[in-house]
C-alpha cells in the first residue's frame, strides 16, 4: 500500500527551527522515520515536503485520483488556507492530520485547525512520534479485513 506523507511550509527547517518547540532532528532524519516505520508496517511511504500552498494542494489531487491514504502536517497552512481544506475533502483515502506540537496547548491562533473536519483524525503533540503513529493508524484503517 502506497502512502502519501506530505508536509507543509518551514518544516524543511527541523533542526534549526524553533529547536525547543520541534527538537533537533532534521526533516531528512523525519523522512528517514517514516520510510522505515512505513517498510515495517507494508507500507511504500512517499515523503514530500513544500513550501508552497498549490504544490501541496496538487500533491492532494494527485492522492484524490490515485485513493491514496495521507498523513498530512499542513503546518501554518492548518490554520487558515481554506483551499486546502477543500483539497483534503476530496480525498476518499484516509486523511490523517499531523503536528509534531501539540497547537492546542500554544498560541490562540493554531487553536484552530480548517483541516482536522475533514480528517479522519488529528494525531499532535507527539514530536516523531505523531508521524509513527499516524502511519500506525493508516496501516491499521487499510488492513485487509
Ligand atoms: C505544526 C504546528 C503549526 O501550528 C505550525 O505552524 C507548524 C508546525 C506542528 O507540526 O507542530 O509549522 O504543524
Amino acid at each position: 500500500m502506497r502512502v502519501l506523507v506530505l508536509n507543509g511550509p518551514n518544516l524543511n527547517r527541523l533542526g534549526v527551527r524553533e529547536p525547543d518547540v520541534y527538537g533537533h532532528e532534521t526533516f531528512a532524519d523525519l523522512a528517514a522515520e517514516c520510510a522505515k516505520v512505513g517498510a515495517e508496517l507494508g507500507l511504500e511511504v512517499d515523503v514530500r515536503q513544500t513550501n508552497d500552498e498549490a504544490e501541496l494542494i496538487q500533491w492532494l489531487h494527485e492522492a484524490a485520483d490515485l485513493e491514496t491514504p495521507v498523513a498530512l502536517n499542513p503546518a501554518a497552512f492548518t490554520h487558515y488556507s481554506y483551499a486546502l481544506r477543500d483539497a483534503c475533502a476530496m480525498l476518499t483515502a484516509p486523511l490523517i492530520e499531523v503536528h509534531l506540537s501539540n497547537p492546542a496547548a500554544r498560541e490562540e491562533f493554531r487553536h484552530t485547525s480548517v483541516v482536522a473536519g475533514v480528517a479522519t483524525g488529528t494525531i499532535a503533540g507527539f514530536g516523531f512520534d505523531s508521524y509513527r503513529l499516524a502511519l500506525r493508524a493508516i496501516a491499521g484503517l487499510t488492513a485487509p479485513r
